[in-house]
């Protein structure tokens, strides 16, 4: 039982002994932390039903409630409130079995549910860039949020690995290297194992190729055909496809590793060809599929709002197989394989529509049942003039420039002696990396997930403010805290806090109050809940440090302190995993 249940079924114990409902209790945490830590407003509901006096009531329960020394006070406010404070002893006493858990007091819903997560969603041959920071870093800190709380997750980067662009990359490469055993219908030999490109040749080809089809008929015909013989199954051009794949993933890994972000399956767009060719022939067959104008498409009639959704295209007359026709076919594929009871997709909040289409589609096949899915949509990251990210002379900023910006923003400031002045070159080196990455991935998620943002490495990098250094600050201070005195930061039985001092309180009733932003943010599927939490833990801890010395007390005040905190980095650390954030060895 987690502190506040604690609260509530004492609280229900005193309705009970006064005969009133249990249920009406009305226990909350505080809106007055400085007279109270939790407070019960049933007083009020409950007299006006009984046709009462709320205070009276409330006095009633309270004189039950003072006979526990659980609670340090216990007042009756305004027009009956109920204000408890708890005792020294209720806050000590409870922190190992509470705090010290793996959840660190946050008691898991049951039943758990069984999530596919779709996220990340980079394309193939093209390389990530600015706009791909969310889906990932989001994606990645809410599947974790999902495991957290129990829940069975299954994390998809769902590639974009299929239709016209892999066409067009074909239609480089043949054009640049003809003789290619990939394009002969006859070789009958195996295939190269190297790949006749490399990663940065892939990223140059590709939007060549774009440019070159808008201008060129012939050249957008072949790469039109090239595709159509792909999808259809040839050997040579599946085996070009495969090396396409097999550059651009160990390329994605890299970074991958570098945002500490892991994909459970590695699937795309062309994992559902076979699946997506026996769903139109389906479809076709019982009129859900209409051919209009050539192309084929699902008409969708009102959206949940009211509003005419436009007809999902499948595939369109030139039998180009359509970005909403995977997706479709996805559903089906992860319905039939998991049996989820939901789908999330972390994708461009502008990419809305796009689902709302999928979505209704699905359920018109029936395919909804059980599995609800979710577009958790999200903002851009724009420059200062409020636009998309761009580079300096207007180009695309790459995830890589981006990083690499982060990182260096902190390098600069160690190198300034604003973080880091112990630190010698070589760690400055390493250890800026490790912070620069982790002040990125924080500063996009401590913004509310729909909400566009404004990317500037120098604020996100500073020590002061709420950014990702100044947390992990906190967090190594809390650990050279321990090592400087001795102490593990391993928890047991006899770690007794302290709860005496102004800083001490509120720095517990912190740690207690983790279950409910968990909850918050997992309803919501809203990382910078998590973010406030340990923005504000950072805070309290650092109040704390200031005000509470540990050198020169009594043992048992020492003793109490460093427990403190202890509770506090492992409440901490869990949820810097939650958000992906490394902590580094010094700062
Ligand atoms: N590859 C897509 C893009 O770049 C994102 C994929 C998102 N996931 C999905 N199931 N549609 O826009």
């Amino acid at each position: 039982m987690n502190l506040q249940h604690l609260v509530k079924s004492k609280v229900g114990a005193a309705y009970a002994a006064c005969g009133l409902n249990t249920e009406k209790t009305l226990v909350k945490t505080s809106d007055r932390p400085d007279i109270s830590d939790y407070q019960s407003n049933g007083a009020l509901g409950l007299a006006k039903e009984l046709k009462t006096n709320p205070r009276i009531l409330a006095e009633q329960i309270a004189t039950q409630l003072r006979q526990d020394d659980f609670f340090d006070t216990v007042t009756v406010d305004g027009p009956g409130f109920i204000n408890m404070r708890l005792s020294t002893r209720a806050l000590t006493e409870n922190a190992f079995n509470i705090l010290a858990t793996d959840t660190g007091g946050y008691e898991r819903p049951t039943p758990v549910k069984k999530i596919v997560i779709d996220y990340g969603g980079p394309n193939i041959a093209k390389a990530l860039h600015v706009g791909h920071l969310r889906p990932h870093v989001i994606g990645e800190a809410i599947k974790r949020l999902c495991r957290f709380a129990g829940d069975e997750v299954i994390g998809d980067i769902h590639l974009g690995d299929w239709g016209l662009p892999m066409g067009l990359l074909m239609a480089e490469i043949q054009e640049r290297q003809p003789d290619l055993p990939y394009f002969n219908t006859a070789f009958s030999g195996s295939y190269p194992d190297i790949p006749p490109f490399t990663a940065k040749d892939l990223e140059v080809m590709y939007p060549l190729a774009s440019q070159k089809s808008k201008q060129d008929a012939a050249y957008l015909a072949r790469a039109k055909e090239l595709t159509r013989r792909l999808q259809a199954g040839d050997k040579g051009l599946k085996a070009l496809w495969q090396q396409f794949i097999g550059v651009s993933v160990t390329e994605l890994k890299k970074l991958y590793h570098e945002l500490d972000i892991q994909f459970d399956l590695w699937r795309g767009e062309s994992h559902v060809n076979d699946r997506l060719k026996a769903l139109i022939e389906r479809l076709k067959a019982d009129g859900t599929l209409i051919l209009d104008d050539g192309a084929q498409i699902i008409p969708l009639g009102k959206a949940k709002g009211g509003n005419d959704l436009p007809p999902l295209i499948m595939i369109k007359s030139d039998g180009a197989v359509m970005y909403g026709a995977t997706d479709l076919a996805t559903i089906e594929e992860r319905v039939t394989e998991f049996n989820p009871d939901e789908i999330l997709y972390v994708v461009d909040a502008r990419q809305g529509l796009h689902f709302e289409q999928v979505f209704s589609a699905a359920d018109k096949l029936g395919l909804l049942h059980k599995a609800k899915p979710t577009h958790l949509g999200f903002g851009t990251i724009n420059g200062r003039d409020n636009k998309p990210f761009k580079t300096r002379d207007g180009g695309v900023m790459t995830l890589r420039m981006l990083i690499d910006i982060a990182n260096k923003a902190a390098l600069d400031k160690m190198n300034a002696g604003e973080m880091g002045r112990d630190l010698s070159e070589s760690e400055k080196e390493n250890i800026s990396k490790i912070v620069g990455t982790s002040a990125l991935k924080f500063a996009d998620l401590m913004n509310e997930r729909t909400k566009n943002y404004i990317f500037d490495p120098d604020k996100l990098t500073s020590v002061e403010g709420k950014t990702g250094p100044y947390l992990l600050y906190a967090m190594v201070r809390m650990k050279s805290l321990l090592e400087k005195n001795g102490a593990t930061d391993v928890l047991s039985s006899d770690d007794i806090p302290t709860a005496c001092a102004p800083a001490e309180r509120a720095l517990l009733l912190r740690l207690y109050a983790l279950p409910d932003s968990v909850q918050t943010a997992y309803d919501n599927k809203t990382p910078h809940v998590i973010c406030d939490y340990l923005f504000k833990l950072a805070q309290d801890f650092n109040l704390f440090y200031h005000d509470c010395p540990i050198k020169d007390t009594d043992p048992t005040t020492k003793h109490g302190r460093l427990a403190l905190t202890k509770y506090t980095l492992h409440i901490a650390r869990l949820m810097a995993h939650i958000l992906g954030l490394h902590i580094p060895p010094k700062m």
